[in-house]
């Protein structure tokens, strides 16, 4: 049987993970591939940090360049992260001719479109399956499954840490520092967790995924990012009674403008409960992908973790050990440019319906106000909900908006708060109907 050698850097949640499949499932895979695969070394950096599932101790080194410089390593895996010494790494690597996988989003975000020219410089591959929704086959399915598609829209649920804290938030009225504490406790969070928490890691995988869909490696600096870190119980709570849950959602979808494009944006936003997105729960991700011949499928799983992830990278590796196998790279290529004219869509453009919430004092008049500047900007309401029992300086109005630009909801909210008797910034959230 052929064999393929493995060289690892980081062995850490997800490279111990990586490790600790190959000891349950190598030979599985083996039997599958009719390929041996091997690991010869796994760099980390210190020997001593506790690891959520033991490594060989004679296979561990603490220079990474043993690993890319091992003439017998045929596929390096990268599991350090972040986007500094992680790039000159994978560059490394790649440059001496040996395939990549990586679980590294923030790296591909970032450098996606040099590091895939590097790859095809060098005439090896660049797999990154666990770089989006964990275990969840999502890339492979986009590449492969549905070569024949374009995609109208994929939303997603991403990011793992932040979908386990709004959803312990919402069933246990849990408080976000304690959820988020335990979040890392699992190894679910980002280092630090203001990548999950501000929208960023989110942002990475939906740039992914909308550059694999449309073809031109998306810019992270174009894509529209809010994080969670507004999101309040008593929004929550207003959003249960109007038939929504809350979600940080990614969205990549095709725009029919003047200008055609594609949005690509993270942000919290209402979703019907009766919508299968509004059930996901806990670290769990799902992607609802629409392809324009398939029509709409729904990919679901854990979007984070050791074990999860873990299955992810080994996929990756088995795609590269068959093209060693093969002497030839049989499948679709991991990142292929087809759309050079691909353009993302101004955030300012995009049409949406609009949950928004204002505190205001308690008098006549009020609501005529704000309805004033609103009816001024062209901008319908289709709501209004002025919940009793509230007593203090400021009490909520919850008002829900009719689709209108972002830009003309930014201006209208913008001279709202300017009104004396808009008591705080008002809370404003995206409402996604799935048309
Ligand atoms: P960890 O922090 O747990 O592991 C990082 C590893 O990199 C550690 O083993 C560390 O060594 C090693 N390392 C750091 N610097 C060096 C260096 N200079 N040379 C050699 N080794 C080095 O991170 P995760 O495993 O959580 O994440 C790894 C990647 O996977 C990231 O890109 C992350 O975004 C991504 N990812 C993570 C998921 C998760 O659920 N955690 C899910 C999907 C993707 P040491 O152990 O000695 O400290
Ligand atoms: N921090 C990430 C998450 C890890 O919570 O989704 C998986 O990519």
């Amino acid at each position: 049987m052929q064999q393929v050698n493995l060289g690892m850097i980081g062995g850490g949640t997800v490279g111990s993970g990586v490790f600790h499949a190959w000891q349950t499932n190598g030979g599985l895979m083996a039997a599958r591939l009719g390929v041996k695969l091997v690991f010869r070394r796994v760099a980390v950096k210190s020997f001593d940090e506790p690891r959520p599932y033991p490594i060989a101790r004679e296979l561990l080194t603490t220079d990474w360049q043993e690993v890319v410089n091992d003439a017998e390593i045929h596929v390096v895996i990268e599991l350090v992260g972040g986007t500094g010494i992680a790039k000159t790494m994978v560059l490394a690597a790649l440059a001496r001719g040996k395939t990549v996988v990586t679980a590294n989003k923030a790296l591909l975000s970032a450098h996606g479109k040099e590091l895939f020219a590097a790859a095809a410089k060098s005439g090896a591959n660049l797999y990154y399956e666990a770089s989006v929704c964990g275990g969840i086959p999502i890339i492979k399915s986009l590449r492969e499954g549905f070569v024949a598609n374009q995609f109208p829209a994929i939303y997603g649920i991403v990011n793992g840490t932040c979908n386990y804290i709004l959803s312990r938030m919402k069933a246990e009225g849990a408080e976000f520092a304690d959820v988020l504490a335990d979040a890392q406790k699992h190894g679910y969070a980002e280092t630090p967790p203001d990548l999950d928490i501000d929208g960023f890691d989110a942002q990475h995988k939906i740039g992914i995924l909308a550059s694999l869909a449309h073809g031109f490696w998306v810019d992270h600096h174009q894509i529209h990012t809010e994080g969670i870190r507004d999101v309040s119980k008593i929004d929550m709570e207003f959003a249960e009674k109007l038939g929504y849950t809350i979600k940080l959602l990614g969205i990549a979808k095709q725009i029919s403008a003047k200008k055609p494009g594609v949005q690509v944006s993270v942000y919290p936003t209402l979703i019907p409960n009766a919508h299968v997105l509004a059930s996901v729960n806990g670290v769990f991700n799902a992607c609802f992908v629409q392809g324009d011949i398939v029509g709409d499928t729904l990919f679901y799983g854990r979007g984070a973790g050791k074990d999860a992830t873990a299955s992810a990278v080994l996929s990756d590796v088995a795609d590269a050990a068959l093209d060693l196998k093969n002497n030839a790279k049989t499948r679709v290529l991991p990142f292929v440019a087809h759309a050079w004219n691909g353009r993302v869509v101004p955030m300012d453009d995009i049409v949406s319906r609009y949950y928004v919430r204002f505190s205001v004092v308690d008098k006549p008049g009020v609501l005529a106000k704000i309805s004033a500047i609103f009816a001024a900007a062209k901008i319908g309401i289709s709501s209004v909900i002025q919940p009793e029992g509230h007593a203090g300086e400021s009490v909520p109005l919850i008002l829900m908006i009719h689709d209108a630009s972002n830009a003309a909801m930014r201006k209208a909210l913008a001279k709202i708060s300017r009104l004396p008797v808009v008591k705080a910034k008002p809370v404003m959230f995206r409402v996604e109907s799935f048309d």
